[in-house]
């Protein structure tokens, strides 16, 4: 293993040790800590594990954190009556809705509920008009995952600009912001999704590599330059014994802990590109905790701009 370990959860502590003096002093100025309400819809195993490591990360820093629960057969505008409720609410600073919503609520749903949520309460920056403020390089609230990349890289002391980065996943959520943060720091930026032609060809040209797509092991050491930045932002579950031994190796530690446990999360990036980047970001432990702490930036952002109105 030759590249740098570019280490989320250290990272991510130093976000949060700054925000816990910021949180406490809004608190004194304004007699109540930023608050940010959760909705959860139904019961994704996955869903909720998100939310509760939210919750306490939350509350660690000092905000006022609330889990509205709702059942799995809930309706459309019964979603929409509790975001309407919260966007209502003065003391009510930040307002998340866990994605994905339950199947039944129909497709065009988690766009809708995300569009009915007030812009200024809008922590996970996906509002149109917040992605509109990102666009022309003006956002106060964006995308907490590319964000969070954005301040690894930084605090890391990786240098953005002039540099050729590559973005393989275009999704709402990561794809897309990434590449406008990317862009709006004077990357030469290009996003590489499923029809992309010769994909190697343009991965192995990147200077900043972020993988987004939610594909174990898809990224091959043949796919990155030597001394490449790589940024995994997958993470998939697996319970795949025979995955974990093929990715990681049958002596590996990581298919050791398997065995005791019987699942781990693994990442888009294959290990064996270890040996070629010049720093990467693991999995578990990369990216994953700079996404709660930029939520929780974000609620702050949110309480203080609200505040200031
Ligand atoms: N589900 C998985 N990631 C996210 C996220 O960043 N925000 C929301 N609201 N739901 C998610």
């Amino acid at each position: 293993m030759s590249a740098t370990r570019l280490d989320g959860t250290l990272c991510a502590a130093a976000i949060r040790g700054e925000l816990t003096p910021r949180v406490a002093a809004f608190a004194s100025a304004h007699g109540r800590a930023p608050s940010l309400h959760i909705l959860l819809v139904g019961d994704d195993p996955a869903s909720k594990v998100y939310v509760g490591a939210k919750e306490r990360a939350g509350v660690e820093t000092g905000l006022h954190v609330s889990v509205h629960r709702m059942p799995a057969t809930s309706t459309r505008e019964a979603v929409l009556g509790m975001v309407y409720q919260l966007n209502e609410d003065a003391t009510c600073d930040g307002i998340l809705v866990q994605s994905p919503l339950p199947a039944a609520l129909g497709k065009k749903a988690e766009q809708d509920v995300f569009d009915a949520i007030n812009p200024s309460k809008d922590v996970d920056g996906f509002h149109p008009l917040n992605v509109g403020l990102l666009v022309q390089g003006r956002a106060t609230l964006a995308a907490c995952t590319p964000s969070g990349v954005i301040e690894l890289l930084e605090r890391s002391g990786i240098a953005i600009a002039g540099t050729r980065a590559v973005v393989i996943g275009r999704s709402e959520i990561v794809g897309k912001p990434m590449a406008l943060m990317l862009l709006q720091r004077d990357a030469t930026v290009t996003i590489c999704h499923s029809r992309t032609k010769d994909l190697p060809a343009v991965t192995r040209d990147a200077d900043i590599l972020v993988s987004a797509i939610g594909r174990p092991g898809f990224v091959t050491p043949a796919m990155v330059k030597a001394g490449a930045t790589v940024i995994d932002v997958g993470v998939s579950p697996t319970s795949d014994r025979q995955q974990v031994a093929s990715l990681f190796g049958d002596r590996s530690e990581r298919l050791a802990s398997f065995d005791k446990k019987g699942s781990t999360v693994v990442g888009d990036v294959h290990p064996g590109v270890w040996d070629v980047a010049g720093a990467m970001t693991p999995v578990p432990g990369g990216v994953g905790p700079l996404t709660i702490a930029l939520l929780l930036k974000n609620t702050l952002v949110a309480a203080e701009s609200r505040a200031a109105r």
